[in-house]
């Protein structure tokens, strides 16, 4: 702990937790180097590729750009807490059945972003899939085969009874 250390305390997927950060610490250093959290990714490091994708108090955020010391009191949920329950969540599910993913460098971010738009807008056009999903950027360009994953969740979200069919 040096002299300029702070704690933060926060909800991280659920639980309370606490960490000693320096201010400039960003989100996702602290998931990673403090509690083993790896499924986001740091790619550009510059906000522009969804890579380090994650929520704080609901909203997607740049891990790679968002200060820890910004979700001081808030909550914090990562891709890991999708299957917590031991199950797959539907868009696990969909981009598996889709194969929306090559080298998956990508895909935790794709993942959480295409469950913040199920969440809103249940039943979203292809335009709007894209609209959503276009500050995520996949190197392996799988975006057909993430547009298609994304529909059949929407489709099997419907059809297990998560939202109104
Ligand atoms: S690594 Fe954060 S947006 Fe690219
Ligand atoms: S699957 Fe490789 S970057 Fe998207």
């Amino acid at each position: 702990m040096s002299a300029t250390s702070i704690t933060i305390h926060f909800t991280l997927n659920g639980e309370h937790v606490s960490a000693e950060i320096e201010p400039h610490h960003t989100i996702l250093e602290v998931l990673r180097q403090q509690f083993a959290l790896y499924g986001a990714r740091e790619s550009c490091g510059q906000g522009l590729c969804g890579c380090c994708t994650v929520i704080v108090n609901g909203e997607s955020v740049s891990g790679c750009l968002y200060l820890a010391a910004m979700a001081d009191g808030g909550e914090v949920t990562t891709v890991e807490h999708l299957d917590a329950s031991g199950e797959l969540d539907v868009v696990q599910r969909a981009f598996i059945e889709c194969g929306a993913f090559q080298c998956g460098f990508c895909t935790s971010g794709f993942i959480l972003m295409s469950r913040q738009l199920l969440d809103r807008n249940p039943d979203p056009t292809e335009a709007e899939i894209r609209h959503f999903l276009s500050g995520n950027l996949c190197r392996c360009a799988a975006y057909p085969e993430i547009i298609e994953a994304v529909k059949l969740a929407a489709r099997m979200r419907r059809s297990e009874g998560a939202v109104p069919a």
